[in-house]
C-alpha cells in the first residue's frame, strides 16, 4: 500500500523546512503569548525559586497548535507524488492512472487524530488536575484509530522468542489481541511517564528532545542512502537488520520500500516536533519563563506512540524510555498508595545553598508490613533514604520515590541547572544503551 519512496525525499526537505518554521515560530510566540495565559490564569509559581514571579504555565498549548498545524499543511506534501502524478495524468493519456494510498492517509489522519485528544487531555488535565484513575484509560482510548489503522494493514503481531526460551514457546509467538493490548498500553505509558518526570526547569521539554532525536537517527539508518554506511551492522553479524525483515518483526520479509516510507512517516512526525522543543526549551530552560504544563508531556508522548505503532518500531521506540521506565517502576510504590504520594514531588530547596536536596514523604501512621517490606529492600539498593524511629525502628520518613530524587541521593546535592543537565545526560546514556540492545546484542539473544 504504500509509495515508492524515492520521489517522496523532497516532501522530507519540505518537512525540514516546516521544522524550522516550527521552531522559529514556538521561539517567538511563547513569550508573545505568556501574558494572555497569565489573564486566563494558567499560571504557576516555580516551586524551586525565591521569587513568586507567576509564570505562565500550559504553555504546551501554544507548542501543540504549532506542532497539529503544520502537520496539516503537511499532508498535501506527503502526497505530493500522488497529486502532481494524477494531474500530469489529465492532460496525458499516456500515464497509467495510480491508485490513491488510502491506508497510508489513513495513517496521517488517525496519528493527527489521536494526537488532538492527547492535547485536548493534557489542556483538561491542566485546567483541571485530572484524577489518575480517569485519566489512564484515555490514551488507551484515544489509540483505538492507530490500532484500527495497524489492524487495516493485517500488522504483525508475532514476536521472535530469545534464543534461550525457544524450547519453551517455539521460534515465534503470536501474541493476536495481546499485542493490541501492549500498543494501547504503549501510548498511555508514553503520555504518562514524561509527566511524572517532571518539576525541575526543562526536565519535561528535554527528555521529549531527546526521545525525539534518537528516534530521528534510528529512522535514518533505514534511508536509502547512496552509501551503505550500515556495514558496520552487518560485521556485527545482525544482518537480518535495517531493510530485510527485522530480527523483531519476526522475519516478515517487508520489502525495503516499505521500511523506508514508514520511517520517513515517522520523520515527519519527529523533525517538527524537534522544532517546538528546541523552541520551548529555550523559554523554559533555568531559570524558566514558560511551564510546559500537562499538555506538552501529553503531546510528545502521544506523539512517540504514533510513530511506534505506525511506523511498526514500538519496541525499538520503549528502549528509549529507559530513564522513564526507571522513573515510573520506581515510583509504583508511590502511584498505588502503598507509599503516601504528595501533590508534588520536586526535589527540595535549600534557598541559602541554593541547592536541590531528595525530598521526603511523611508517614502520618506507621507503614503496613508490605508498604515497610518494599521500602527497606528500596533503601537496601540504596533506591531510597528511610529515618526511622531511634527506638523501635518504625518508618517514619523516606525519600520521594523519582529519579531525580534518586539521583540527589547518589550524586549528592546539587543545583536546579546541574541536575538537568544530569537528567539529560542520562536520558542520553540510555539512547545509546537502547541503540546498543537493539542493534548489538539483539543479534547475540536472537540469531540473524
Ligand atoms: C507531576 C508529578 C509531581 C511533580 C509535578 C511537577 C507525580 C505523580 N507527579 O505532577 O510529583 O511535582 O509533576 O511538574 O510524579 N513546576 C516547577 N518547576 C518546573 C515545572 C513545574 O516548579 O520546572 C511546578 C509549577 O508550580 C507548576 C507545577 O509544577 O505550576 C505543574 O505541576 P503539574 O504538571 O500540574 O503536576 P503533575 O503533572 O500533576
Ligand atoms: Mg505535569
Amino acid at each position: 500500500p504504500f509509495l515508492d519512496p524515492t520521489p517522496q525525499l523532497p516532501a522530507l526537505f519540505i518537512s525540514i523546512g516546516f521544522s524550522i518554521f516550527a521552531l522559529l515560530a514556538t521561539l517567538y510566540l511563547i513569550p508573545a503569548l505568556g501574558p494572555t495565559f497569565i489573564k486566563a490564569n494558567l499560571y504557576g509559581r516555580d516551586l524551586l525559586k525565591t521569587y513568586h514571579t507567576p509564570i505562565p504555565e500550559s504553555q504546551g498549548l501554544i507548542c501543540a497548535s504549532i506542532y497539529i498545524l503544520l502537520l496539516m499543511l503537511f499532508i498535501p506534501f506527503a502526497f505530493s507524488d500522488t497529486i502532481l502524478g494524477s494531474i500530469s495524468n489529465n492532460k496525458n493519456e499516456g500515464i497509467s492512472i495510480r491508485e490513491f494510498p488510502h491506508y497510508q492517509l489513513a495513517v496521517y489522519l488517525s496519528s493527527i487524530l489521536s494526537l488532538l485528544i492527547a492535547t485536548t487531555l493534557g489542556f483538561l488535565d491542566d485546567v483541571f488536575d485530572i484524577r489518575w484513575r480517569h485519566k489512564l484509560p484515555i490514551p488507551i482510548i484515544a489509540s483505538i484509530p492507530l490500532l484500527m489503522v495497524y489492524f487495516a494493514e493485517r500488522g504483525n503481531t508475532t514476536v521472535v522468542v530469545p534464543l534461550p526460551l525457544r524450547f519453551l514457546f517455539g521460534t515465534l509467538v503470536n501474541l493476536g489481541p495481546l499485542y493490541y493490548i501492549y500498543m494501547s498500553l504503549l501510548s498511555t505509558f508514553a503520555t504518562n511517564s514524561i509527566n511524572i518526570l517532571a518539576g525541575i526547569n526543562g526536565s519535561e521539554v528535554s527528555q521529549a528532545l531527546i526521545i525525539a532525536l534518537s528516534v530521528i537517527i534510528n529512522d535514518l539508518l533505514y534511508l536509502p542512502w547512496p552509501i551503505d554506511f550500515r556495514l558496520p551492522l552487518y560485521l556485527l553479524g545482525n544482518k537480518a537488520e535495517l531493510g530485510f525483515g527485522g530480527v523483531w518483526s519476526a522475519g516478515m520479509a517487508y520489502g525495503s520500500t516499505e521500511l523506508v516510507s514508514r520511517h520517513l512517516f515517522s520523520l515527519y512526525f519527529m523533525l517538527p516536533l524537534v522544532g517546538v522543543c528546541l523552541g520551548f526549551l529555550y523559554h523554559n530552560w533555568y531559570p524558566a519563563r514558560a511551564f510546559p504544563g500537562d499538555t506538552l508531556c501529553y503531546l510528545t508522548g502521544m506523539a512517540f506512540a504514533v510513530v511506534g505503532i505506525q511506523a511498526h518500531f514500538s519496541k525499538t521506540l520503549l528502549l528509549f524510555f529507559i530513564p522513564q521506565i526507571f522513573n515510573f517502576i520506581l515510583s509504583c510504590p508511590q502511584l498505588f498508595g502503598l507509599v503516601p504520594c504528595p501533590r508534588h514531588r520536586v526535589p527540595r530547596f535549600d534557598p541559602d545553598a541554593n541547592l536541590l536536596h531528595p525530598s521526603k514523604t511523611l508517614f502520618l501512621q506507621p507503614p503496613s508490613k508490605i508498604s515497610d517490606f518494599v521500602l527497606r529492600i528500596l533503601a537496601t539498593f540504596g533506591l531510597t533514604e528511610l529515618t526511622t524511629h531511634p527506638s523501635n525502628g518504625t518508618i517514619l520518613e523516606s525519600t520521594n520515590l523519582t529519579i531525580l530524587n534518586f539521583l540527589l541521593l547518589r550524586l549528592g546535592p546539587m543545583n536546579e541547572k546541574q541536575l538537568v543537565k544530569t537528567l539529560i545526560f542520562t536520558q542520553i546514556v540510555g539512547s545509546i544503551l537502547a541503540f546498543f540492545i537493539r542493534y548489538c546484542l539483539a543479534g547475540l539473544v536472537y540469531d540473524g
